[in-house]
This record gives C-alpha cells, sequence and structure tokens, in this order.
C-alpha cells in the first residue's frame, strides 16, 4: 500500500448529490480485493485530513469511485476540473470474506452501493442483489446492474417496492429458508441494524462494511473504533480490522 499521485480524468455527476469520480494513478496500486478502500486527499487546501472512498472499480492504474456529497470535503471534490492532481493511499482494509455457499445476497442502501460494487461485479449472476434508495431517479447508481435483476425499493414508492430495503428483504429471506446463505450488507447504520434484527434468529452468516468516520485510515489514531463482542479486545478500528466486519461481532 502506497501513497500515490492521481490526476481527475473524470467527475461525473450521475443523480441529485451523487457522482463518479475516475482518477488516473501514476503507478499501480496492486491487488485490490472487494471491501477495500482508498483514502483520498481533497484537492486544495481547505481540507485536511483525507476522506476514506470505498474503491467501486479499478483496472489499469484507473480509479474509480463513486460518492455522495454531504460535507465540505466531497463538496470541493464536486467542484474538482478535469486534470486536477491529488493523492491516493490504498488500497487499505479488510476485504469481504467470500465462502463457498448456495446463495449469495448482497443488500445496498444508497451510496452503500459503492462499498458492495466490486462484490457484485466478482460474484455476478451468483448474487442476489437488493438495493434501496430514494426514488427512481436514484436507480442510475445501479445501471450496470440491472442485467443481474437486482430487486428494487425506493421510500417513495416510484419504482419497484414501496419502503425500506429490509422490508423488501423480509420475503425473501422467509421464502428461502433453511437454505446455506451468506448476506452482505453496506448501507446507512440503521438499515443495517433492522437487517441484525431481521436475521437474529437464524444468524444467517452476514459481512457488514461499516462506514465509520476516519481521520488516518492507518489504524494510529483510533479515531474509527467500533465495539464488538471481543471481551478482551472490545474496541477494533475500522480503518485497519475493518472495514469488513462480522455481524455478529459487532455491537451497531
Ligand atoms: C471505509 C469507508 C468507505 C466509504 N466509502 C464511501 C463511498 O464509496 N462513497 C461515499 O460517498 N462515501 C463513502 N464513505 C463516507 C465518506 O468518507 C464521507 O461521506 C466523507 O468522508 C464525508 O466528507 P465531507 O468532508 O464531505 O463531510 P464532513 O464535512 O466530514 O461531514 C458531513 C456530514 O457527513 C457525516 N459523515 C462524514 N463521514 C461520514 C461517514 N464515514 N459515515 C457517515 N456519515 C459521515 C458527518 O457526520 C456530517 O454530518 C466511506 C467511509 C468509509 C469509512
Ligand atoms: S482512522 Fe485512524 S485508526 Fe482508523
Amino acid at each position: 500500500m502506497d501513497d500515490i499521485e492521481a490526476t481527475i480524468i473524470q467527475n461525473k455527476h450521475i443523480v441529485s448529490n451523487y457522482y463518479t469520480l475516475k482518477l488516473r494513478l501514476s503507478k499501480s496500486m496492486g491487488r485490490v480485493l472487494p471491501g477495500q478502500f482508498v483514502m483520498l486527499k481533497i484537492p486544495g487546501n481547505e481540507v485536511f485530513l483525507r476522506r476514506p472512498f470505498s474503491i467501486y472499480a479499478y483496472s489499469n492504474n484507473t480509479l474509480t469511485l463513486m460518492y455522495r456529497v454531504v460535507g465540505k470535503g466531497t463538496e470541493i471534490l464536486s467542484k474538482c476540473p478535469k486534470n486536477e492532481r491529488t493523492l491516493v493511499l490504498g488500497p487499505l482494509g479488510n476485504a469481504f470474506h467470500i465462502r463457498k455457499t448456495d446463495k449469495y445476497i448482497v443488500v445496498a442502501g444508497g451510496i452503500g452501493i459503492a462499498g458492495v460494487h466490486t462484490l457484485i461485479k466478482r460474484l455476478g449472476k451468483k448474487a442476489s442483489i437488493f438495493y434501496g434508495c430514494t426514488n427512481k431517479e436514484e436507480l442510475s447508481l445501479i445501471n450496470d446492474m440491472l442485467h443481474l435483476n437486482p430487486m428494487v425499493s425506493t421510500l417513495d414508492g416510484s419504482c419497484g417496492f414501496e419502503g425500506n430495503v429490509i422490508a423488501l428483504l423480509g420475503g425473501y429471506i422467509e421464502s428461502t429458508k433453511g437454505e446455506d446463505r451468506q448476506i452482505f450488507v453496506c448501507g446507512p447504520a440503521g438499515m443495517v441494524r433492522n437487517l441484525q434484527k431481521l436475521i437474529e434468529k437464524d444468524r444467517t452468516p452476514c459481512q457488514a462494511l461499516v462506514e465509520e468516520r476516519m481521520a488516518c485510515g492507518l489504524g494510529l489514531c483510533f479515531g474509527c473504533v467500533i465495539k464488538t463482542i471481543d471481551e478482551k479486545e472490545p474496541y477494533k478500528r475500522a480503518c485497519k480490522e475493518g472495514p469488513v466486519f462480522d455481524l455478529w461481532e459487532i455491537l451497531l
């Protein structure tokens, strides 16, 4: 893992406050695994700390991130023009562990899709995808996976199931009861908590990518800790021991 010089080759608005950022890296990042992330320097001098972003796609020294504008750093990023230079530290963190099973279920909410994008690419048709967003316009975030027939929920009911994605997933979990399954999830904390409640009885194997706030991304500052069931060492660093955790080992 290295700090790598990068040049923006595309910064594209997708819909509402969602963007994709394509960067040409000055050298290879090496092997990238599903669930890993980078710490990106926000161009300019206004934002000191780097910001963590999941690796949405990576090939031939070209890194793609998908991001949602939520604050100062992402606001500045959204205005960065082509050819702007920056720095990328990565790949960082532990990846999703894919075990051999009959059914893979990938659940994502909103920008959480960025965290599971490389995983979905890896699993292909073996994955049953559940995606929740606000309205049908936001479905453009999953345009490149429509051939995998994702099951979709929108909060306003403008497309697919009306309501949250965990309510949609409930029926499927019931209908595949008894089958060997593995679930992967990335999304808002409330969504992950609801998933935990839904599958609590069967304790279905599940891995969650948690998006804690990070300062260093390197395991040095302990600014990203998350509480776990480990009695000896309850606090784990999302950037070092995560960002992918066994859902049954973390306390949300
Ligand atoms: C491992 C990891 C992967 C991530 N991947 C992506 C991704 O692919 N795309 C993407 O858009 N975002 C991703 N995030 C979240 C992203 O890092 C934050 O949205 C970003 O740092 C916000 O920076 P900002 O300066 O715009 O916002 P700030 O000004 O720092 O904060 C603005 C608001 O956003 C909230 N916020 C900031 N960081 C987070 C966070 N990590 N989780 C929840 N709320 C937060 C703050 O509490 C505040 O309310 C990821 C985070 C982690 C830890
Ligand atoms: S962000 Fe510094 S230890 Fe995780």
